[in-house]
């Protein structure tokens, strides 16, 4: 049968045409298409470590890669056609390369598979997504840097059980999220590094017969290093899994933000305002502004806990070495890739336009007896045990609760009907300020803390 009714690349076995089904079942060009810039990368490497182990001449090794520079223009131009018949994205390049160049063509598939192409096409392409996602998560973070040092000084109820505990300055809760995206950065920092070894040259499991040269391969591609076993190389995922694992917990921790903002917009808390140019607004009720984009957030989270399980269970059952069963390894990680690279995109731009609603922080700071602890503190101070001072300010709440009044809105008198221990001094210790103030340590509210955090995070930002 001639090879225009079989698969090209592989048909010479074949004595019928694959059902036209089945073509279109097993082809991925539909979603791997978006790997052709890195998959020609690869392809010119290939070629120019080929010439230097003279397997290609340099005029062989000149028209590939001129051949692939146009195939790249035909792609991005919108002029190349994609074909399913064709598989996936390598056998498409491949194949309208041999068009153009004829028997030329045909060699620049020597000494490899596209069990190795494939593998190393998501790892240069993982590389720039990581890339392209800690410009943003930077910008996040110094967004946040700005506006938590605008607001060293605000004040707003810390919560435990969303229930107020004790007052916080609004910077200090905003440096927690930076907290957290450190972390993140980290995570995908490392990441990157083992996602950066190269599997090119394991050829379909083996390794090949032909006298490649991993180093030249390595270093115009700019891989750390070389993976050092050719059937690993060839059907691991875990640097995706990874990836998704780092991407989860960064989206987690988006989802817990966005948890915050979708709150704190709220008529209940009125903590914040978020500008218009972030907001939408309803079909039927006129008086609504939604809070979409952390709305978004929270839910588009759960997408990339479900490439994460979906990889994961992708690979467990795999014996080594490549599998079919790792054409399924893309359309998650794309999307992982894509919805954690936008949302990171949609909170740098919005965190730094967050408009604090200073007043009411301070109105609800004020209210919740935010301050009790510091008046349990501050009896312990004057000599009592904790458990003692515990049990007093409770009675002190219980009565401000029944009379309407909070700590510091009671007299010297009534507040001395719980302890006579309590003195007029007590009233520096029950003020917003004396509260936030009072906990100046490292990674305490403080205001002075929370600026002395901000270059540290200053600090940190410029040496990345
Ligand atoms: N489209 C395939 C994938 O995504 C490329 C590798 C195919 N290799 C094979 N032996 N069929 O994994």
């Amino acid at each position: 049968m001639s090879s225009e009714k079989t698969n090209q690349s592989w048909g010479g076995r074949f004595s019928e045409p694959v059902d036209a089904f089945v073509a279109r079942f097993t082809a991925s060009v539909d979603f791997d298409k978006r790997l052709y810039r890195h998959d020609i990368l690869g392809s010119q490497a290939h070629a120019r470590m080929l010439t230097q182990a003279a397997v290609l001449s340099e005029a062989e090794r000149d028209a590939i890669v001129a051949g692939l520079d146009e195939i790249r223009r035909e792609i991005e131009a919108g002029t190349f056609e994609w074909r399913v018949d064709l598989e996936d994205v390598h056998m498409n390049i491949e194949a309208r390369l041999t068009e153009r160049l004829g028997v030329v063509g045909k060699k620049l598939h020597t000494g490899r598979s596209r069990n190795d192409q494939v593998a190393t096409d998501i790892r240069l392409w993982l590389r720039d997504e990581i890339d392209a996602i800690l410009v943003e998560l930077n910008r996040l973070q110094a967004g946040l840097l700005q506006l938590a040092e605008t607001e060293a000084d605000t004040i707003m109820p810390g919560f435990t059980h969303l229930q107020t505990a004790q007052p916080v300055t609004f910077g200090h809760h905003l440096l927690a999220w930076f907290e957290m995206l450190s972390r993140d950065h980290e995570r995908l920092v490392d990441c990157r590094k083992r996602v950066n070894r190269m599997p090119l040259g394991s050829a379909a499991l083996a390794g090949t017969t032909y006298p490649i040269q991993r180093q030249v391969t390595c270093e115009l591609l700019g891989f750390e290093a070389i993976g050092g076993n050719s059937l690993d190389g060839v059907s691991d995922r875990d640097f995706a899994i990874e990836f998704c694992a780092a991407a989860s917990l960064a989206m987690m921790h988006l989802s817990r933000f966005s948890e915050e903002l979708v709150l704190w917009t709220s008529a209940q808390f009125q903590f914040i305002d978020l500008p218009d140019r972030f907001c939408t607004g309803s079909s039927i009720m006129p008086q609504k502004k939604n809070p979409d984009v952390p709305e978004l957030v929270r839910g588009k989270t759960g997408r990339v806990f479900g490439a994460l399980t979906g990889l994961l269970t992708l690979m467990k059952g795999q014996p080594l070495a490549y599998n079919k069963d790792n054409q399924e390894d893309k359309e998650p990680l794309f999307d992982a890739a894509d919805t954690l690279r936008d949302s990171l995109r949609a909170f740098a731009d919005m965190v730094p336009a967050i408009k604090p609603k200073r007043e009411i922080m301070r109105e609800a700071a004020r209210r919740g007896f935010s301050t009790a602890t510091d008046l349990a503190d501050y009896l312990v101070r004057k000599g009592l045990p904790f458990r003692d001072c515990h049990e007093i300010v409770g009675h002190a709440v219980k009565y401000g609760v029944d009379s309407g009044k909070d700590l510091a809105e009671m007299s010297l008198d009534e507040l001395r009907r719980f302890s006579d221990q309590i003195e007029q001094d007590v009233f520096a210790v029950l003020t917003l300020e004396g509260s936030v103030n009072a906990r100046d340590h490292i990674g305490g509210t403080a205001p002075a803390q929370v600026r002395a955090a901000v270059k540290r995070g200053r600090e940190l930002l410029a040496k990345r």
